[in-house]
Protein backbone atom coordinates (compact mmCIF):
# COMPACT_ATOMS: atom_id res chain seq x y z
CA UNK A 1 0.00 0.00 0.00
CA UNK A 2 1.24 3.62 -0.66
CA UNK A 3 2.01 6.52 1.94
CA UNK A 4 -1.50 7.91 1.67
CA UNK A 5 -3.65 4.67 1.89
CA UNK A 6 -1.56 3.75 5.17
CA UNK A 7 -1.86 6.97 6.71
CA UNK A 8 -3.93 7.33 9.75
CA UNK A 9 -6.17 9.95 8.01
CA UNK A 10 -6.80 7.42 5.12
CA UNK A 11 -7.49 4.44 7.27
CA UNK A 12 -9.38 7.07 9.72
CA UNK A 13 -11.66 7.77 6.21
CA UNK A 14 -11.98 3.97 5.81
CA UNK A 15 -13.19 3.37 9.62
CA UNK A 16 -16.09 6.03 9.18
CA UNK A 17 -17.69 5.23 5.69
CA UNK A 18 -18.36 1.79 7.42
CA UNK A 19 -19.70 3.41 10.30
CA UNK A 20 -22.06 6.07 8.44
CA UNK A 21 -22.42 2.94 5.38
CA UNK A 22 -26.31 2.75 6.97
CA UNK A 23 -27.00 6.80 6.58
CA UNK A 24 -30.43 7.81 5.21
CA UNK A 25 -30.51 11.20 3.82
CA UNK A 26 -35.10 10.96 4.74
CA UNK A 27 -33.60 10.29 8.05
CA UNK A 28 -30.50 13.42 7.90
CA UNK A 29 -32.95 15.56 7.17
CA UNK A 30 -35.42 14.50 9.50
CA UNK A 31 -33.67 14.92 12.70
CA UNK A 32 -31.84 17.93 11.70
CA UNK A 33 -33.88 20.60 10.15
CA UNK A 34 -31.08 22.91 9.85
CA UNK A 35 -29.23 20.67 7.89
CA UNK A 36 -29.52 23.21 4.58
CA UNK A 37 -28.34 25.91 6.46
CA UNK A 38 -25.33 23.91 7.84
CA UNK A 39 -24.37 22.15 4.82
CA UNK A 40 -24.65 25.38 2.23
CA UNK A 41 -22.08 27.94 1.10
CA UNK A 42 -22.56 31.27 -0.54
CA UNK A 43 -20.50 33.55 -2.05
CA UNK A 44 -22.35 37.25 -2.37
CA UNK A 45 -25.72 37.11 -3.66
CA UNK A 46 -25.49 35.13 -6.94
CA UNK A 47 -24.37 31.76 -5.76
CA UNK A 48 -25.78 29.26 -3.13
CA UNK A 49 -23.74 25.54 -2.72
CA UNK A 50 -26.04 23.94 -1.72
CA UNK A 51 -24.00 20.03 -0.74
CA UNK A 52 -27.21 18.95 2.29
CA UNK A 53 -28.20 16.09 0.19
CA UNK A 54 -25.14 14.32 0.36
CA UNK A 55 -24.17 10.78 2.33
CA UNK A 56 -21.86 12.73 4.72
CA UNK A 57 -22.09 14.76 7.72
CA UNK A 58 -19.23 16.71 9.99
CA UNK A 59 -17.18 13.75 11.03
CA UNK A 60 -16.76 13.45 7.14
CA UNK A 61 -15.89 17.16 7.30
CA UNK A 62 -13.53 16.34 10.07
CA UNK A 63 -11.48 13.88 8.22
CA UNK A 64 -11.05 15.57 5.00
CA UNK A 65 -9.77 18.33 7.04
CA UNK A 66 -6.87 16.31 8.81
CA UNK A 67 -6.53 14.54 5.55
CA UNK A 68 -5.66 18.07 3.69
CA UNK A 69 -3.39 18.76 6.59
CA UNK A 70 -1.60 15.87 6.22
CA UNK A 71 -1.24 16.05 2.49
CA UNK A 72 -0.73 19.81 3.05
CA UNK A 73 -2.89 21.45 0.62
CA UNK A 74 -3.06 25.10 1.80
CA UNK A 75 0.66 24.95 1.36
CA UNK A 76 -0.07 23.41 -2.23
CA UNK A 77 -2.46 26.23 -3.00
CA UNK A 78 -0.09 29.03 -2.01
CA UNK A 79 2.32 27.42 -4.16
CA UNK A 80 0.37 27.03 -7.08
CA UNK A 81 -0.54 31.01 -6.65
CA UNK A 82 2.73 31.91 -6.07
CA UNK A 83 4.19 30.42 -9.45
CA UNK A 84 6.21 27.55 -8.28
CA UNK A 85 6.71 24.87 -10.67
CA UNK A 86 4.35 22.15 -9.37
CA UNK A 87 4.00 20.81 -12.86
CA UNK A 88 6.59 18.71 -11.92
CA UNK A 89 7.47 16.60 -14.69
CA UNK A 90 7.36 19.42 -17.59
CA UNK A 91 8.95 21.74 -14.63
CA UNK A 92 6.60 24.44 -15.18
CA UNK A 93 4.33 26.76 -13.00
CA UNK A 94 0.38 26.61 -13.37
CA UNK A 95 -0.59 29.93 -13.52
CA UNK A 96 -3.88 30.26 -15.27
CA UNK A 97 -4.86 32.37 -12.44
CA UNK A 98 -2.95 34.97 -13.79
CA UNK A 99 -4.97 35.42 -16.48
CA UNK A 100 -6.98 36.63 -13.82
CA UNK A 101 -5.49 39.08 -11.99
CA UNK A 102 -5.23 36.62 -9.11
CA UNK A 103 -1.47 36.85 -8.38
CA UNK A 104 1.18 39.12 -6.95
CA UNK A 105 1.53 42.63 -9.01
CA UNK A 106 5.82 42.03 -8.73
CA UNK A 107 5.58 37.85 -9.51
CA UNK A 108 8.38 36.97 -11.98
CA UNK A 109 8.80 33.53 -13.69
CA UNK A 110 11.93 32.93 -15.58
CA UNK A 111 12.80 36.53 -15.15
CA UNK A 112 9.82 37.81 -16.93
CA UNK A 113 6.50 39.81 -14.65
CA UNK A 114 3.70 37.89 -14.91
CA UNK A 115 1.90 40.72 -14.73
CA UNK A 116 3.22 42.42 -17.82
CA UNK A 117 3.04 39.71 -20.01
CA UNK A 118 -0.71 38.87 -19.11
CA UNK A 119 -1.22 42.72 -19.56
CA UNK A 120 0.21 42.99 -22.67
CA UNK A 121 -1.12 40.29 -24.47
CA UNK A 122 -4.79 41.39 -23.32
CA UNK A 123 -4.46 44.89 -24.47
CA UNK A 124 -3.42 43.22 -27.71
CA UNK A 125 -6.74 41.15 -27.58
CA UNK A 126 -9.02 44.03 -26.49
CA UNK A 127 -7.32 45.97 -29.18
CA UNK A 128 -7.99 43.30 -32.21
CA UNK A 129 -10.97 42.34 -30.69
CA UNK A 130 -12.18 46.04 -31.37
CA UNK A 131 -10.89 46.44 -34.62
CA UNK A 132 -12.62 43.38 -35.63
CA UNK A 133 -16.56 44.52 -33.99
CA UNK A 134 -15.50 47.70 -34.62
CA UNK A 135 -15.07 47.17 -38.94
CA UNK A 136 -11.93 48.76 -38.43
CA UNK A 137 -10.50 44.89 -39.77
CA UNK A 138 -11.02 44.94 -43.66
CA UNK A 139 -10.47 41.68 -45.28
CA UNK A 140 -8.73 41.49 -48.78
CA UNK A 141 -11.42 42.91 -50.60
CA UNK A 142 -12.06 45.99 -48.24
CA UNK A 143 -15.14 44.60 -46.62
CA UNK A 144 -15.99 44.22 -42.77
CA UNK A 145 -15.49 40.57 -40.90
CA UNK A 146 -18.43 39.19 -40.37
CA UNK A 147 -17.60 35.43 -39.38
CA UNK A 148 -14.84 34.18 -37.23
CA UNK A 149 -13.52 30.68 -37.21
CA UNK A 150 -11.49 29.13 -34.28
CA UNK A 151 -9.43 26.20 -35.47
CA UNK A 152 -8.15 24.05 -32.45
CA UNK A 153 -8.99 21.54 -30.50
CA UNK A 154 -8.80 19.88 -26.79
CA UNK A 155 -8.02 23.05 -24.65
CA UNK A 156 -7.63 25.30 -27.65
CA UNK A 157 -11.71 24.33 -28.85
CA UNK A 158 -13.50 23.20 -25.92
CA UNK A 159 -13.77 26.00 -23.14
CA UNK A 160 -13.90 28.97 -25.72
CA UNK A 161 -16.49 26.83 -27.41
CA UNK A 162 -18.28 26.13 -23.99
CA UNK A 163 -18.52 29.81 -23.39
CA UNK A 164 -19.46 31.10 -26.68
CA UNK A 165 -22.23 28.68 -26.79
CA UNK A 166 -23.38 29.43 -23.23
CA UNK A 167 -23.46 32.90 -23.14
CA UNK A 168 -25.82 33.25 -26.08
CA UNK A 169 -27.91 35.87 -24.88
CA UNK A 170 -24.52 38.70 -24.78
CA UNK A 171 -23.54 37.45 -28.59
CA UNK A 172 -22.38 40.75 -30.84
CA UNK A 173 -22.41 40.46 -34.64
CA UNK A 174 -19.87 38.88 -36.04
CA UNK A 175 -20.77 34.89 -36.03
CA UNK A 176 -18.06 32.87 -34.33
CA UNK A 177 -17.81 28.84 -35.45
CA UNK A 178 -14.96 26.11 -34.04
CA UNK A 179 -13.59 23.45 -36.15
CA UNK A 180 -11.98 20.95 -34.22
CA UNK A 181 -12.07 17.37 -35.59
CA UNK A 182 -9.57 16.18 -38.83
CA UNK A 183 -12.91 14.69 -39.87
CA UNK A 184 -13.49 16.76 -42.91
CA UNK A 185 -16.95 17.28 -42.50
CA UNK A 186 -16.17 19.73 -39.90
CA UNK A 187 -14.49 22.10 -41.43
CA UNK A 188 -16.62 21.84 -44.55
CA UNK A 189 -20.15 22.69 -43.00
CA UNK A 190 -18.33 26.26 -42.28
CA UNK A 191 -16.78 26.76 -46.03
CA UNK A 192 -20.03 26.10 -47.08
CA UNK A 193 -21.61 28.58 -44.71
CA UNK A 194 -18.92 31.88 -44.81
CA UNK A 195 -17.91 34.12 -47.21
CA UNK A 196 -14.08 33.97 -47.91
CA UNK A 197 -13.48 37.62 -48.22
CA UNK A 198 -15.54 38.58 -44.69
CA UNK A 199 -14.09 35.35 -42.61
CA UNK A 200 -11.35 35.14 -40.28
CA UNK A 201 -9.96 32.67 -39.50
CA UNK A 202 -7.95 32.22 -36.11
CA UNK A 203 -5.54 28.98 -35.49
CA UNK A 204 -5.36 28.25 -31.75
CA UNK A 205 -2.62 25.79 -30.70
CA UNK A 206 -0.27 26.22 -27.94
CA UNK A 207 2.36 23.49 -29.41
CA UNK A 208 1.28 24.72 -32.93
CA UNK A 209 1.93 20.78 -33.27
CA UNK A 210 -1.25 18.62 -33.31
CA UNK A 211 -2.31 17.39 -36.55
CA UNK A 212 -5.72 17.68 -36.55
CA UNK A 213 -5.59 21.55 -35.99
CA UNK A 214 -2.48 21.77 -38.74
CA UNK A 215 -4.39 19.71 -40.91
CA UNK A 216 -7.37 22.06 -40.77
CA UNK A 217 -5.84 24.95 -40.61
CA UNK A 218 -3.59 24.56 -44.20
CA UNK A 219 -7.23 23.02 -45.59
CA UNK A 220 -8.61 26.71 -44.75
CA UNK A 221 -5.34 28.47 -46.36
CA UNK A 222 -5.63 26.60 -49.33
CA UNK A 223 -9.16 27.32 -49.27
CA UNK A 224 -8.63 30.87 -49.01
CA UNK A 225 -6.01 31.16 -51.56
CA UNK A 226 -8.58 29.06 -54.35
CA UNK A 227 -10.78 31.96 -53.05
CA UNK A 228 -8.50 34.42 -54.50
CA UNK A 229 -6.60 35.45 -51.61
CA UNK A 230 -3.06 36.43 -52.45
CA UNK A 231 -0.23 35.09 -50.17
CA UNK A 232 0.05 38.79 -48.92
CA UNK A 233 -2.93 39.30 -47.93
CA UNK A 234 -3.13 36.26 -45.75
CA UNK A 235 -2.68 37.83 -43.07
CA UNK A 236 -5.67 40.05 -43.36
CA UNK A 237 -7.61 36.43 -42.84
CA UNK A 238 -5.45 34.59 -40.17
CA UNK A 239 -4.47 35.32 -36.94
CA UNK A 240 -2.47 32.27 -34.82
CA UNK A 241 -2.69 31.71 -31.10
CA UNK A 242 0.50 29.85 -29.26
CA UNK A 243 3.22 29.13 -27.41
CA UNK A 244 5.55 28.27 -30.61
CA UNK A 245 5.62 31.51 -32.50
CA UNK A 246 8.02 30.16 -35.34
CA UNK A 247 6.12 27.56 -36.33
CA UNK A 248 3.33 30.45 -36.66
CA UNK A 249 4.99 32.33 -38.75
CA UNK A 250 6.54 29.27 -40.83
CA UNK A 251 3.26 28.78 -41.30
CA UNK A 252 2.29 31.90 -42.96
CA UNK A 253 1.29 34.52 -40.20
CA UNK A 254 2.47 37.93 -39.71
CA UNK A 255 3.85 38.78 -36.72
CA UNK A 256 1.55 41.24 -35.82
CA UNK A 257 -1.39 38.94 -35.99
CA UNK A 258 0.41 36.35 -33.37
CA UNK A 259 -0.85 36.35 -29.77
CA UNK A 260 1.27 34.73 -27.82
CA UNK A 261 0.19 31.67 -24.89
CA UNK A 262 2.55 30.59 -22.21
CA UNK A 263 3.66 27.23 -20.66
CA UNK A 264 2.92 28.40 -17.72
CA UNK A 265 -0.77 27.85 -18.73
CA UNK A 266 -2.70 24.32 -19.44
CA UNK A 267 -4.70 24.08 -22.50
CA UNK A 268 -7.05 22.84 -20.61
CA UNK A 269 -7.23 25.64 -18.45
CA UNK A 270 -6.45 28.45 -20.76
CA UNK A 271 -9.65 29.83 -21.96
CA UNK A 272 -8.58 32.55 -19.51
CA UNK A 273 -5.44 33.36 -22.13
CA UNK A 274 -5.89 34.23 -25.54
CA UNK A 275 -7.02 31.38 -26.39
CA UNK A 276 -10.02 33.13 -25.50
CA UNK A 277 -9.73 35.69 -27.90
CA UNK A 278 -12.92 33.85 -30.08
CA UNK A 279 -14.89 34.65 -26.58
CA UNK A 280 -14.20 38.32 -26.84
CA UNK A 281 -15.03 38.68 -30.18
CA UNK A 282 -18.35 36.45 -29.75
CA UNK A 283 -19.37 38.67 -26.39
CA UNK A 284 -17.02 42.00 -26.48
CA UNK A 285 -14.10 42.35 -24.89
CA UNK A 286 -16.23 44.13 -21.57
CA UNK A 287 -18.28 40.62 -20.99
CA UNK A 288 -14.74 38.58 -21.61
CA UNK A 289 -13.39 40.94 -18.63
CA UNK A 290 -16.81 40.09 -16.85
CA UNK A 291 -15.72 36.32 -16.79
CA UNK A 292 -12.26 37.11 -15.98
CA UNK A 293 -13.56 38.90 -12.93
CA UNK A 294 -16.14 36.21 -11.99
CA UNK A 295 -13.23 33.66 -11.75
CA UNK A 296 -11.15 35.91 -9.96
CA UNK A 297 -13.87 36.08 -7.22
CA UNK A 298 -13.59 32.35 -6.85
CA UNK A 299 -10.48 32.34 -6.56
CA UNK A 300 -10.55 34.61 -3.81
CA UNK A 301 -12.73 32.52 -2.18
CA UNK A 302 -10.58 29.84 -2.79
CA UNK A 303 -7.37 31.37 -1.29
CA UNK A 304 -8.72 33.03 1.50
CA UNK A 305 -11.80 31.27 2.79
CA UNK A 306 -11.15 28.52 5.48
CA UNK A 307 -11.67 24.59 3.84
CA UNK A 308 -14.58 23.98 5.91
CA UNK A 309 -16.50 26.63 4.19
CA UNK A 310 -14.46 26.62 0.68
CA UNK A 311 -17.19 25.31 -1.96
CA UNK A 312 -13.68 23.70 -4.28
CA UNK A 313 -12.76 21.89 -1.37
CA UNK A 314 -15.68 20.44 -0.43
CA UNK A 315 -16.69 19.64 -4.11
CA UNK A 316 -13.16 17.96 -4.44
CA UNK A 317 -13.84 15.93 -1.17
CA UNK A 318 -16.77 14.59 -1.85
CA UNK A 319 -15.56 13.62 -5.23
CA UNK A 320 -12.84 11.57 -3.35
CA UNK A 321 -15.49 10.49 -0.39
CA UNK A 322 -17.69 8.68 -3.75
CA UNK A 323 -14.62 7.50 -5.92
CA UNK A 324 -12.56 5.90 -2.99
CA UNK A 325 -14.41 5.06 0.11
CA UNK A 326 -18.07 4.81 -1.31
CA UNK A 327 -16.70 2.91 -4.96
CA UNK A 328 -19.26 5.27 -7.16
CA UNK A 329 -17.11 5.22 -10.45
CA UNK A 330 -18.63 8.49 -12.16
CA UNK A 331 -20.36 11.93 -11.33
CA UNK A 332 -22.84 13.40 -13.76
CA UNK A 333 -23.47 17.30 -14.28
CA UNK A 334 -26.30 18.09 -15.35
CA UNK A 335 -26.95 22.01 -16.20
CA UNK A 336 -30.68 22.85 -16.53
CA UNK A 337 -29.49 25.28 -19.37
CA UNK A 338 -29.98 23.92 -22.89
CA UNK A 339 -26.81 26.86 -23.81
CA UNK A 340 -24.40 24.44 -21.20
CA UNK A 341 -25.17 21.54 -23.89
CA UNK A 342 -20.95 22.24 -23.68
CA UNK A 343 -20.23 22.25 -20.36
CA UNK A 344 -19.89 18.14 -19.39
CA UNK A 345 -17.37 17.90 -22.78
CA UNK A 346 -15.66 20.70 -21.54
CA UNK A 347 -15.20 19.33 -17.91
CA UNK A 348 -14.62 16.08 -18.94
CA UNK A 349 -11.36 17.10 -20.35
CA UNK A 350 -10.82 19.57 -17.42
CA UNK A 351 -10.97 16.74 -14.25
CA UNK A 352 -10.11 13.13 -16.74
CA UNK A 353 -7.23 15.22 -18.72
CA UNK A 354 -5.78 16.56 -15.13
CA UNK A 355 -6.56 13.48 -12.64
CA UNK A 356 -6.68 10.70 -15.01
CA UNK A 357 -3.53 9.27 -14.07
CA UNK A 358 -2.25 6.33 -12.10
CA UNK A 359 0.91 7.25 -10.96
CA UNK A 360 1.54 9.75 -8.29
CA UNK A 361 4.11 12.75 -8.13
CA UNK A 362 6.11 10.77 -6.22
CA UNK A 363 6.55 7.98 -9.17
CA UNK A 364 4.65 5.86 -7.13
CA UNK A 365 1.80 3.30 -8.75
CA UNK A 366 -1.85 4.75 -7.17
CA UNK A 367 -3.17 1.69 -5.27
CA UNK A 368 -6.31 3.87 -4.87
CA UNK A 369 -8.66 5.45 -7.66
CA UNK A 370 -7.96 8.82 -9.45
CA UNK A 371 -10.48 10.82 -11.32
CA UNK A 372 -14.17 10.11 -11.70
CA UNK A 373 -15.89 9.35 -14.77
CA UNK A 374 -17.31 12.63 -15.64
CA UNK A 375 -20.41 13.02 -18.08
CA UNK A 376 -23.91 14.59 -18.61
CA UNK A 377 -26.04 16.26 -20.70
CA UNK A 378 -28.62 19.17 -19.80
CA UNK A 379 -31.82 19.27 -17.97
CA UNK A 380 -34.63 18.06 -18.64
CA UNK A 381 -33.51 16.19 -21.69
CA UNK A 382 -31.23 13.84 -19.31
CA UNK A 383 -34.07 12.91 -17.26
CA UNK A 384 -35.48 11.57 -20.90
CA UNK A 385 -32.52 9.65 -21.43
CA UNK A 386 -30.43 8.21 -18.52
CA UNK A 387 -31.95 9.03 -15.36
CA UNK A 388 -33.60 5.82 -15.02
CA UNK A 389 -30.48 4.91 -14.00
CA UNK A 390 -29.84 7.35 -11.77
CA UNK A 391 -33.12 6.41 -10.12
CA UNK A 392 -32.88 2.56 -10.23
CA UNK A 393 -29.69 1.41 -11.54
CA UNK A 394 -27.17 -0.56 -9.38
CA UNK A 395 -24.56 1.74 -9.56
CA UNK A 396 -24.91 5.00 -7.39
CA UNK A 397 -24.09 8.23 -9.60
CA UNK A 398 -23.78 11.34 -7.43
CA UNK A 399 -24.97 14.19 -9.61
CA UNK A 400 -23.99 18.06 -9.70
CA UNK A 401 -27.62 19.73 -10.30
CA UNK A 402 -26.35 23.74 -12.13
CA UNK A 403 -29.48 25.81 -12.22
CA UNK A 404 -29.85 29.74 -12.91
CA UNK A 405 -32.82 30.91 -10.35
CA UNK A 406 -33.90 33.48 -13.01
CA UNK A 407 -37.33 32.85 -12.03
CA UNK A 408 -40.56 35.00 -13.78
CA UNK A 409 -43.57 33.97 -12.81
CA UNK A 410 -44.95 34.68 -15.83
CA UNK A 411 -42.58 32.74 -18.03
CA UNK A 412 -43.89 29.19 -17.78
CA UNK A 413 -41.35 27.40 -19.52
CA UNK A 414 -38.61 28.83 -16.71
CA UNK A 415 -41.41 27.20 -13.87
CA UNK A 416 -41.31 24.10 -15.39
CA UNK A 417 -37.23 24.04 -15.66
CA UNK A 418 -36.91 25.15 -12.42
CA UNK A 419 -39.28 22.53 -10.30
CA UNK A 420 -37.90 20.15 -12.80
CA UNK A 421 -34.64 20.64 -11.25
CA UNK A 422 -35.62 20.97 -8.14
CA UNK A 423 -37.57 17.84 -8.47
CA UNK A 424 -35.08 15.45 -9.61
CA UNK A 425 -32.76 16.30 -6.78
CA UNK A 426 -35.63 15.33 -4.05
CA UNK A 427 -36.47 12.61 -5.70
CA UNK A 428 -33.10 11.20 -5.89
CA UNK A 429 -32.76 11.98 -2.26
CA UNK A 430 -35.97 10.71 -1.19
CA UNK A 431 -37.26 8.24 -3.25
CA UNK A 432 -40.03 6.07 -2.61
CA UNK A 433 -40.72 2.63 -0.30
CA UNK A 434 -42.04 -0.03 -1.22
CA UNK A 435 -44.87 0.30 1.22
CA UNK A 436 -45.52 3.97 -0.04
CA UNK A 437 -45.55 2.00 -3.00
CA UNK A 438 -47.97 -0.64 -2.45
CA UNK A 439 -50.79 1.31 -0.35
CA UNK A 440 -50.13 3.47 -3.98
CA UNK A 441 -51.06 -0.12 -6.20
CA UNK A 442 -53.72 -0.63 -3.75
CA UNK A 443 -55.42 2.71 -4.06
CA UNK A 444 -55.43 1.94 -7.59
CA UNK A 445 -57.41 -1.09 -7.49
CA UNK A 446 -54.44 -3.32 -7.76
CA UNK A 447 -55.27 -6.98 -6.38
CA UNK A 448 -53.11 -8.10 -3.69
CA UNK A 449 -51.42 -11.16 -6.45
CA UNK A 450 -50.87 -8.22 -8.55
CA UNK A 451 -49.48 -5.43 -6.12
CA UNK A 452 -46.83 -8.58 -5.05
CA UNK A 453 -46.27 -8.80 -9.07
CA UNK A 454 -45.40 -5.18 -9.39
CA UNK A 455 -44.22 -3.05 -6.68
CA UNK A 456 -40.66 -3.64 -6.30
CA UNK A 457 -40.21 -2.18 -10.21
CA UNK A 458 -41.87 0.89 -8.90
CA UNK A 459 -39.58 0.83 -5.51
CA UNK A 460 -36.91 3.54 -5.65
CA UNK A 461 -34.26 3.60 -2.46
CA UNK A 462 -32.73 7.05 -2.73
CA UNK A 463 -30.28 7.89 -0.82
CA UNK A 464 -28.77 9.01 -3.84
CA UNK A 465 -25.92 11.70 -3.58
CA UNK A 466 -26.35 15.29 -4.91
CA UNK A 467 -24.98 19.02 -5.18
CA UNK A 468 -26.93 21.83 -6.35
CA UNK A 469 -25.28 24.88 -7.36
CA UNK A 470 -27.44 27.97 -7.89
CA UNK A 471 -26.15 31.05 -9.50
CA UNK A 472 -28.90 33.79 -9.77
CA UNK A 473 -28.50 34.16 -13.42
CA UNK A 474 -26.28 33.24 -16.51
CA UNK A 475 -24.50 35.86 -17.43
CA UNK A 476 -20.50 36.20 -17.94
CA UNK A 477 -19.37 37.16 -14.55
CA UNK A 478 -21.19 33.88 -12.85
CA UNK A 479 -19.96 31.25 -15.79
CA UNK A 480 -16.40 32.33 -14.89
CA UNK A 481 -17.06 31.78 -11.36
CA UNK A 482 -18.68 28.20 -11.94
CA UNK A 483 -15.45 27.43 -14.24
CA UNK A 484 -13.05 28.26 -11.64
CA UNK A 485 -15.15 26.23 -9.03
CA UNK A 486 -14.03 22.99 -11.09
CA UNK A 487 -10.85 24.40 -11.95
CA UNK A 488 -10.12 24.42 -8.05
CA UNK A 489 -11.84 21.24 -7.47
CA UNK A 490 -9.73 19.82 -10.02
CA UNK A 491 -6.84 21.32 -7.99
CA UNK A 492 -7.88 20.17 -4.93
CA UNK A 493 -8.35 16.45 -5.92
CA UNK A 494 -5.13 16.04 -7.77
CA UNK A 495 -2.75 18.10 -4.68
CA UNK A 496 -4.60 15.29 -1.95
CA UNK A 497 -4.55 12.24 -4.00
CA UNK A 498 -0.71 13.59 -4.62
CA UNK A 499 -1.83 13.40 -8.70
CA UNK A 500 0.15 16.14 -11.24
CA UNK A 501 -3.18 17.53 -12.70
CA UNK A 502 -0.92 19.81 -14.98
CA UNK A 503 0.79 16.85 -17.41
CA UNK A 504 -0.68 14.76 -19.80
CA UNK A 505 1.44 12.27 -21.09
CA UNK A 506 -1.46 9.55 -22.03
CA UNK A 507 -2.03 11.70 -25.10
CA UNK A 508 1.11 10.93 -26.74
CA UNK A 509 0.92 7.25 -27.30
CA UNK A 510 -2.34 7.28 -29.39
CA UNK A 511 -0.69 10.32 -31.56
CA UNK A 512 2.82 8.31 -32.49
CA UNK A 513 0.32 5.25 -33.35
CA UNK A 514 -1.46 7.26 -35.38
CA UNK A 515 1.45 7.95 -37.68
CA UNK A 516 1.95 4.29 -37.81
CA UNK A 517 -1.31 3.14 -39.11
CA UNK A 518 -1.09 6.42 -41.42
CA UNK A 519 1.87 4.82 -43.15
CA UNK A 520 0.34 1.50 -43.38
CA UNK A 521 -3.00 3.37 -44.69
CA UNK A 522 -0.73 4.98 -47.31
CA UNK A 523 1.61 1.95 -48.32
CA UNK A 524 0.60 -0.29 -51.58
CA UNK A 525 0.71 -3.59 -49.99
CA UNK A 526 -1.38 -5.10 -47.80
CA UNK A 527 -0.71 -4.22 -43.86
CA UNK A 528 1.62 -7.03 -42.00
CA UNK A 529 3.69 -4.55 -40.15
CA UNK A 530 0.94 -4.03 -36.89
CA UNK A 531 -0.95 -6.48 -34.74
CA UNK A 532 -3.30 -8.77 -36.19
CA UNK A 533 -6.32 -6.95 -35.61
CA UNK A 534 -5.07 -3.57 -37.16
CA UNK A 535 -3.84 -5.12 -40.23
CA UNK A 536 -7.04 -6.87 -40.32
CA UNK A 537 -8.58 -3.65 -40.13
CA UNK A 538 -6.16 -1.92 -42.31
CA UNK A 539 -6.76 -4.40 -45.01
CA UNK A 540 -10.21 -4.92 -45.14
CA UNK A 541 -10.26 -0.96 -45.76
CA UNK A 542 -7.58 -1.22 -48.32
CA UNK A 543 -9.85 -4.02 -50.05
O1 LIG B 1 -5.14 16.37 -25.64
C1 LIG B 1 -3.80 16.70 -25.59
C2 LIG B 1 -3.63 18.17 -25.77
O2 LIG B 1 -2.29 18.50 -25.64
C3 LIG B 1 -4.47 18.99 -24.79
O3 LIG B 1 -3.91 19.04 -23.51
C4 LIG B 1 -4.51 20.30 -25.50
O4 LIG B 1 -5.50 21.16 -24.98
C5 LIG B 1 -4.81 19.83 -26.94
O5 LIG B 1 -4.09 18.61 -27.06
C6 LIG B 1 -4.44 20.82 -28.01
O6 LIG B 1 -3.07 21.14 -27.91
P1 LIG B 1 -2.54 22.44 -28.70
O7 LIG B 1 -3.23 23.63 -28.06
O8 LIG B 1 -1.07 22.43 -28.46
O9 LIG B 1 -2.92 22.28 -30.14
Amino acid sequence: MSKLTESIQWQTLVEHQFNISSMQLRDAFHYDEDRFEKYSIKIGKDLIFDYSKNLMNFDTISHFLALAKSTRLKFAINDMFAGKKINSTENRSVLHVALRDSVSEDLEIDGLNIKNEVDTVKLKMQKLSKDILDGNWLGHTGKQITDLVNIGIGGSDLGPRMVCNSLTDYHKHVKVHFVANVDRRDINKIMLNVNPETTIFVITSKSFSTQETLQNAETAKNWMIRSGVSKENLSKHFIAISNNIKACTEFGIAEDNILKMWDWVGGRFSLWSAAGLSIAIQIGWRNFEKLLKGANQVDTHFQNTPLENNIPFIMAILSIWYRNFLDFPAQAIIPYNQDLGDFSAYLQQLEMESNGKSVSVKNQKLDYQSSSIIFGEPGTNSQHSFFQMLHQGTTTVPVDFIGFAEFDQGDKHNQKLLSNLLAQSRALMIGKTKNEVKLELKEKGLSEKDIENNYLQRTFTGNKPTNTILFKELNPKNLGSLIALYEHKTFVIGSILGINSFDQWGVELGKEMANQTLDELNSKESSVGLDNSTNGLINWIKS
